[in-house]
């Protein structure tokens, strides 16, 4: 049988796009002798021409701007590797509009508006493709939409976000402070310049969002889940929480619950015992519940180039086959359902908590009424240390609804002897 060529057009030459330009490159003789397909990288864009020159197009490949690919005729599948919302929305709309498939890295996008471009992805027979968007070179969209896509999921539970894994694991290791970490982190390449979307959880809120509504078959680009990033999680805190058997890790939680889901993101403790405990550095992972399937985990390197662009060149592989061999079909996600979100309020979870008070008569007796007059039972509760007349107090709760612990945590933190600063990290159950 001859090879059947498909014609791609990349936008966006930045660490990924260079990164699958060249494993395209390398590969691609492999891929065709697996697949009989050729994929021939017919146009490039980047709104950088310096990125372009780097890379060693000829001429006859560089297009000046985007609309020479998602316009042209002799395109099948667009690779948008530009990130952000604008103009990527755009620049997928017209190739949708122009008969593409389109793959992306672009989890904004997805997370975004990604009912609406699958919608129109479905009404044109086309298809959208983002595993990348995800864990960077771990397969997790694609067991999601399709292995996974029979069993009912009850709950999903990962680390997807590499910059703050590798701060955590830093300031376990060697005492650090979280800035210096996050410098640490930075200076090997693992942390963006502006590392605001990670350290404040919605990198991960993003990806919680995309596997969720797979995992769920539910849309969720309207919703507001409940993110708090890592900021004030300090090294004592993940001291005490490993002496009582716990790391400290920024997780994704997602729910099935008869009243609705249940999505977050927080930084958590998670027992030793728990396979995510131990996933270390820059390192991702998602551990899945289904009930049939029982327990699923995924681990891998969730960003960098290579990892990245291979799951851009696996995408662009199934979307060229639907381009040959057949009409795009069995997109699970066209039909999602909206179930709605159950506030954190509601949810049940048990607490970590650790606070300042003086050391003097009665604080311990003011703290259990506290938490007593609210039904909140502790677990265990610890006096650390105390500096002069202060006493450091860590406690663990028993499972309780999030209203009425922050009920009590309000009473606990107004009696005078008590400090104004706390800490409080949620448990996974
Ligand atoms: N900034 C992300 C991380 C990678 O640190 O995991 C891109 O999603």
């Amino acid at each position: 049988m001859g090879k059947e060529t498909v014609k791609l057009g990349l936008i966006g030459l930045g660490t990924i796009g260079s990164g699958f330009a060249n494993l395209l490159k390398n590969n691609s003789s492999y891929i065709s002798e697996k697949s009989g397909l050729n994929l021939e990288l017919t146009r490039v864009a980047d709104k950088d021409q310096a990125k372009v020159e780097a890379l060693g197009f000829s001429d006859s490949v560089i297009a000046s701007e985007a609309k020479e690919i998602t316009e042209n005729p002799e395109i099948d599948i667009v690779v948008e590797l530009i990130g952000g919302l604008e103009p990527a929305r755009t620049f997928v709309t017209e190739a949708l509009k122009n008969g593409k498939h389109v793959v992306t890295a672009n989890k904004d996008l997805i997370a975004t508006h990604g009912k609406e471009l699958l919608g129109l992805a479905r009404e044109k027979a086309l298809n959208i493709y983002y595993e990348a968007s995800v864990g960077g070179g771990i397969p997790l969209i694609r067991p999601l939409k399709h292995s996974l896509a029979v069993d009912r999921i009850c709950r999903l539970v990962g680390i997807v976000n590499g910059t703050t894994n590798y701060i955590f694991t830093r300031m376990a290791q060697d005492k650090l402070g979280l800035s210096d970490a996050l410098a640490e982190a930075q200076k090997l390449g693992f942390a963006e310049p502006d590392p605001t979307n990670d350290i404040e959880g919605i990198d991960a809120a993003y990806k919680l969002m995309i596997m969720s509504s797979l995992a769920f078959g539910s849309s969720l680009e309207q919703d507001r889940l409940h993110v708090e990033g890592i900021g004030r999680v300090t090294y004592e805190d993940i001291d005490y929480a490993r002496e009582i058997g716990y790391a400290i890790k920024l997780l994704v939680i997602g729910e099935r619950q008869p009243e609705g889901l249940a999505l977050r993101v927080h930084p958590t403790l998670v027992s030793f015992d728990h396979p995510l405990a131990s996933v270390q550095n820059e390192m991702n992972a998602v551990y899945i519940e289904g009930d049939a399937v029982g327990e699923v985990m995924l681990y891998g390197r969730g960003a960098g180039a290579m990892p990245t662009a291979t799951s851009v060149l696996a995408d662009v592989t199934e979307a060229a086959r639907s381009v040959v061999f057949r009409p795009n079909a069995g997109v699970i996600e066209s039909d999602f359902t909206h179930l709605p979100l159950i506030p954190i309020e509601e949810l049940k979870t048990r607490f970590y908590l650790r606070f300042l008070a003086d050391d003097r008569p009665g604080v311990f007796a003011a703290l259990a009424n506290a938490f007593g007059d609210e039904n909140v039972s502790l677990d265990m509760v610890i006096q650390k240390r105390r500096v002069g007349s202060t006493a450091e107090i860590v406690l663990v709760t028993h499972e309780v609804k999030e209203a009425a612990f922050q009920k009590a945590l309000g009473k606990v933190m107004a009696i005078e002897a008590i400090k104004p600063e706390s800490s409080m990290i949620r448990l996974l159950s």
